[in-house]
């Protein structure tokens, strides 16, 4: 019977989930892939808790586990810039496939781990970075890649749309909401990257990346975030027929001189009640998509949690472990134009 090896990086809520997933569900999993997908290492930042899984399996060296002969395949849970970069790039360099939930480093340096994956032949897939279980990457990446792209409004952001959702229907504040979304675990404990907007910034970066098939780093994402609205803007807008959510819009321009370029913005619009995006309450996400030929398109569901975003993380291992399997490669990501980032005046 074949197996292939994988490592895990990371085990907190999600890392869990997809050690839960992975057992419970393991004789479908291996009639799916063609292989027993078998977790063979899970590197924590700090031995000796329980964790729910084999102790056996665990290790400090994230790295040692990512570059180990026997493993196959990769899966990132940590997230953060460094030190998962180094391990990542180290895996596809040895010709590992990764699966990673990293927003922040896709955000900020795919393109690095995309060159390493092309010098390694290995496959790299991130479904869960954006947006939690909502299969939205591999839409833009594959499903729509004969279309153009024209204009992606997405609610990103689960932890704010509770809030903003919360003071629309309550009429309440936004530290009063915040404080609710906190006691009911929606919001950390620090939420600065969520309520000012980082979050939704860096997937904003990802999904304009591959709607267009440029490089936007969460640098280039204006961003805006929602500590200055207040219950006054809500009700106002309440009485216009509009609600008001955190929207990232990126958008596809055509520039004076014939040329293209792309802006990205993430910041709090009034959105008229009839467009499909303001029945999005509670922490559900959702992204809107506009294309040249399929029209208008909503993706819809839960975009954060453990098993939603295990779900993901479990979609792009099983379909790399396949390609392994197969001796294939993933299509690769198009190749990046390099089309004009509009400043946020020209937007
Ligand atoms: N903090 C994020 C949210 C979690 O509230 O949507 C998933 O990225």
């Amino acid at each position: 019977k074949k197996t292939l090896r994988v490592a895990l990086l990371g085990c907190g809520t999600v890392g869990r989930e997809v050690v839960r997933l992975i057992e419970s569900q393991s004789d479908d999993l291996t009639a799916r892939v063609g292989a027993e997908l078998q977790i063979a290492g899970i590197a924590v930042r700090r031995g000796g808790r329980d964790r729910g899984v084999d102790p056996a399996l665990l290790t400090t060296d994230a790295h040692g586990l990512a570059v180990r002969d026997d493993i196959d395949l990769v899966v990132e849970v940590v997230g953060g810039i460094e030190p998962a970069r180094s391990w990542l790039v180290d895996a596809l360099k040895a010709g590992k496939s990764v699966v990673s939930a990293n927003k922040a480093l896709l955000a900020e340096d795919g393109a690095t781990l995309q060159e390493a994956a092309a010098a390694g032949g290995a496959d790299l897939y991130y479904e869960a970075a954006v947006a939690g279980a909502i299969p939205i990457l591999r839409p833009l990446r594959e499903s729509l890649h004969g279309d153009r792209i024209t204009r992606i409004t997405g609610i990103v952001n689960g932890t704010t749309n509770y809030i903003l959702s919360s003071m629309d229907s309550t009429g309440a504040g936004f530290n009063e909401a915040l404080d609710e979304a906190t006691e009911l675990g929606y919001a950390e404990a620090d939420p600065t990257a969520d309520v000012e907007g980082f979050d939704a910034a860096a997937k904003a970066a990802i999904l304009a990346s591959l709607a267009f098939h440029t490089r936007v780093t969460a640098a280039d994402v204006h961003r805006e975030g929602i500590t200055e609205v207040t219950a006054a803007d809500v009700a106002s807008a309440r009485a216009m027929g509009c609600t008001v959510k955190l929207l990232c819009i990126a958008e596809r321009h055509t520039d004076a001189d014939g040329g293209e370029s792309v802006s990205v913005r993430v910041h709090p619009a009034m959105l008229p009640r009839t467009h499909p995006l303001a029945s999005v309450g509670d922490a559900f996400n959702a992204v809107f998509v506009e294309a040249d030929a399929a029209g208008q398109l909503m993706f819809y569901g839960r975009g954060a949690g453990g098993a939603p975003t295990a779900s993901a993380v479990l979609g792009d291992l099983v379909a790399v472990a396949r390609n392994r399997l197969a001796g294939a490669r993933a299509t690769p990501e198009s190749p990046y134009a390099d089309l004009r980032i509009r400043p946020m005046a020209e937007a």
